[in-house]
């Protein structure tokens, strides 16, 4: 099929990459010559593992294109909607302006019969709010609403290989011209199993904000009995496995530590909360509220462990941090607790020394003061203190007995209980993780 992909940012580039892999000709449009450039070079403009390889054989394949003309639309019969819904400057609801603009775009090189699907994050009602502004000497456009649950880190695997696939239309009848396009559009994970939900849109709609919701509301969850472990000695890694092993709950999301960031899961349960109040149901998410405030607490307790091992005042005491990114195999540090919390000791006087294998320049780019360094070795180099912040395998594989020697002191935060504490302890450490037993407690000499 010949389909648009408007918006190459995250989800756009890697859903038009994805899209003509699945063997379909597609272009991608977007503002920003800049991104256009490097995306038509076969560049991924943000860290993706894999997405590169995709471009490649796309641009190859003569399949896939990039330009910012808009016109390029309407050589498409299907058109993805695929640009950023962020947070609004004034509040918490979601800032719609980038998707209103492209529908826009499609309205004005859109001919009859084409299909517009959207796959940005947006609140329930705004498909129908779509619909309803063409206008009646608008092309004759057919909405549908098809979200996207990729994950940073996994994008090109969640995209080619989605583990369901959700396609929200008009009259949420499978038999409708629009599901029938998408499944045209998604035949091979659809033929490899993929289970396909087809629905209404404004069920497609909250399904996405919903499993985000869900997903916040288990990191929180745990994040909250992390803070009961703290003052009771328990050991919420070891609660997390013996719960997890319930089928019902699964273990899965259920790691403790900074808490969620990055681009989706902060902005979107705002986002949620916001839309519920405004169709009057506040009540029905206002745990949402009480997720976030979990969620950001566990920052504020880092930083104040941090001060309290290092005598109560980080001023001039040299801090390694280790990540900065918001999670593991991605450069994205918005939301990033990591950084937050870097910036947090660096503004309360700490000589902090960061590492990260792929987010040190968007982290400078946010906190210019940020000293960066290539390694976890210069970061470690005369440390007072290490905080382990984001579970990159080259963190988390250190060999604390033979790092011993590069820091001052042998004291560690892991912030993202992701090191195995024993080892640390044998060789010496001071060791914290966040709602675990500290030294004394495991019982290791
Ligand atoms: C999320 C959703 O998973 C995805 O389906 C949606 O499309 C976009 O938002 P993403 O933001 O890429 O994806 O990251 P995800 O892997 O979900 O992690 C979110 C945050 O939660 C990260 O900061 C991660 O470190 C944190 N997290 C995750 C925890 O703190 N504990 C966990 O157990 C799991």
């Amino acid at each position: 099929m010949r389909l648009s992909v408007v918006g190459c940012g995250y989800l756009g580039a890697v859903h038009a990459a994805a899209m003509a892999d699945l063997g379909h000709d597609v272009v991608g449009i977007d503002v920003d010559a800049g991104k256009i450039e490097r995306l038509s070079r076969g560049e991924a403009p943000f860290f993706e593992p894999g997405l590169q390889d995709l471009l490649h054989s796309g641009l190859g394949s003569g399949r896939l294109r990039f330009t910012t003309d808009p016109a390029a639309l309407a050589s498409a019969e299907l058109h993805f909607i695929a640009v950023g819904t962020p947070q609004r400057g004034d509040g918490d609801g979601a800032d719609l302006s980038f998707v209103d603009a492209a529908f826009a775009q499609v309205l004005a090189h859109g001919a009859d019969g084409d299909i517009v699907v959207g796959k940005s994050t947006v609140p329930v009602g705004t498909v129908e709010r779509l619909a309803a502004s063409i206008p009646a000497d608008g092309p004759d456009l057919t909405l549908a609403w098809n979200p996207e649950f990729l994950r940073e880190g996994h994008a090109v695997a969640d995209s080619l290989t989605p583990d369901r696939l959700v396609f929200g239309v008009a009259d949420g009848s499978a038999d409708s011209p629009a599901a029938a396009a998408l499944e045209r559009v998604y035949a091979r994970p659809l033929h490899e199993g993929t289970p396909l939900i087809v629905t209404d849109w404004a069920t497609a709609e909250l399904v996405k904000v919903a499993a985000n919701a869900f997903l916040a509301t288990k990191i929180s969850f745990i994040n909250a009995m992390a803070e009961i472990a703290e003052v009771t000695g328990a050991d919420v890694t070891q609660l997390a496995d013996a719960i997890g092993h319930d089928a019902r709950i699964g273990r899965r999301f259920l790691n403790a530590g900074v808490g969620f960031g990055g681009g989706c899961l902060p902005k979107d349960i705002r986002a949620f909360s916001a839309r519920a109040r405004e169709l009057g149901r506040g009540d029905s998410v206002r745990f949402l509220d009480e997720v976030d405030t979990i969620n950001l607490r566990r920052r504020d307790r880092v930083v104040r462990l941090a001060a309290e091992l290092l005598g109560d005042e980080p001023a001039g005491h040299r801090i390694a941090v280790l990540g900065l990114a918001f999670k593991p195999d991605s450069d994205d540090v918005r939301d990033s607790p990591a950084l937050e919390i870097a910036s947090a000791l660096r503004a309360a006087g700490a000589v902090v020394v960061a590492a990260d294998p792929h987010a040190a320049a968007n982290a400078r780019l946010r906190d210019p003061g940020l000293r960066t360094v290539d390694t976890a070795a210069e970061a470690l180099a005369g440390a007072e203190l290490v905080i382990l912040l984001t579970e990159w395998t080259e963190f988390v594989t250190l060999d604390p007995v033979a790092v011993a020697g590069l820091t001052a002191e042998r004291r560690v935060i892991d912030a993202r209980n992701a090191l195995d504490p024993e080892a640390w302890i044998r060789a010496g450490w001071d060791y914290r993780g966040l709602g675990r037993r500290s030294a004394a407690a495991v019982g290791v000499s």
